[in-house]
């Protein structure tokens, strides 16, 4: 189903250790420019609506800290869209009044939260303390009030082991859904020694492979795990996720936006709604997206260029110059 990925916000009450983006942390009322402006959301969901697009997926930041996060659900189901968002669970019963309202109620189509460890130590070890109590206990207020609720997790060195634990731990928890996924390289986290040597994420998959097969509930990887494909079929580069950032820019993809690393916009950012339509705005990113495929078919025919691209969102960080040399020597590293 086409989406529009969109960032609320900028902000968070976290600061996870293997967190790509480059989030304030501040007093959220001193900074009122790091939240999506109602009037720009307003004109993405009319001008992408005759394209064919009816859903959101909403991130940040932490997508409930928009002071106006009711109001904005509000605006999306007015215009029809169904949504969802992710969270990291922190102050849910906030959360939960907020999507309760009838209209937002019935075009909200879920919630994902992120738990990155089965165990309260792993996972409070990379979110902070008390975060693993709330994310369980949200998951299971979700359940007793009829939302779906999916699970999203980041795999490192620091949750490897407990891909098994976590699959059991959604059984149990009745999630709809669960997402595992390799976790990108930042100078922070890898200075943390939190990423997987590549030579390791194969078994990764392997092992989240066989879980799709021993659970009922949906188990898959989320994109960027070991691929032949040379020429990507993402989301991003099919045009089946748009993403807006908070400043109401279109950009190519959200694990490429507001990078922790980099210090200006990259060529990823293709438009600003502010200023022009999102048809003007789409033109250049199907612009963008032909160079990109255009590349990587030429990547392809190098013997060495070609076994990167068995990685395409590896690719994308070291084209779009998320990062420094290191992490992704890190990440290389066999
Ligand atoms: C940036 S967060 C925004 C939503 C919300 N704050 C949360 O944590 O769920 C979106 C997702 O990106 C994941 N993420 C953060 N850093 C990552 C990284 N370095 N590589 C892959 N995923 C990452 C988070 O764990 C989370 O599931
Ligand atoms: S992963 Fe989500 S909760 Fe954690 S610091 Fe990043 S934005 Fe905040
Ligand atoms: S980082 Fe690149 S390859 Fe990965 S999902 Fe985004 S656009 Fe596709």
């Amino acid at each position: 189903m086409p989406r529009i990925g969109i960032e609320f916000n900028n902000v968070c009450n976290l600061d996870c250790t293997h967190c790509f983006r480059s989030i304030y942390r501040g007093e959220p009322e001193k900074n009122r420019d790091l939240f999506l402006p109602l009037e720009l959301l307003e004109k993405v969901l009319t001008e992408a609506k005759p394209l064919g697009y009816n859903h959101l997926a909403i991130t940040g930041g932490e997508p409930p800290l928009h002071p106006q996060f009711g109001e904005a659900l509000e605006l999306i189901a007015r215009h029809g869209y169904t949504y969802h968002f992710l969270t990291n669970a922190r102050n849910f019963s906030r959360t939960l009044q907020a999507v309760t309202p009838p209209a937002r109620r019935s075009k909200l189509a879920g919630i994902s939260f992120s738990l990155d460890g089965a165990t309260e130590a792993t996972h409070d070890k990379i979110r902070g303390e008390g975060s693993y109590r709330e994310v369980v206990t949200s998951i299971a207020a979700c359940q007793a009030l009829g939302i779906e609720a999916s699970i999203i997790t980041t795999i490192n060195k620091v949750n490897r082991h407990e891909i098994d634990q976590l699959a059991l731990l959604g059984a149990h928890l009745r999630v709809k859904r669960q997402i595992f996924g390799h976790q990108n390289p930042t100078e922070h986290n890898s200075a943390e020694d939190l990423i997987l040597p590549l030579s390791e994420w194969r078994s990764v998959e392997r092992d989240v492979a066989r879980l799709m097969t021993e659970f009922r509930h949906e188990i898959s990887m989320a994109v960027g795990f070991y691929t032949d494909y040379f020429l990507p079929r993402c989301a991003p580069l099919t045009l089946d996720d748009l993403n807006i950032d908070y400043r109401g820019r279109l950009t190519l993809c959200c694990q490429l936006s507001n990078y922790r690393d980099s210090g200006e916009d990259g060529e990823d950012v293709v438009g600003d709604l502010k200023r022009q339509s999102l048809a003007d705005a789409l033109t250049n990113l199907m612009n963008l997206v032909n160079r990109v495929h255009h590349e990587r078919l030429v990547m392809s025919q190098d013997p060495v260029l070609k076994e990167k691209l068995h990685y395409p969102c590896l690719v994308c960080i070291e084209r779009f110059q998320k990062t420094g040399d290191e992490p992704m020597l890190v990440q290389m590293e066999k």
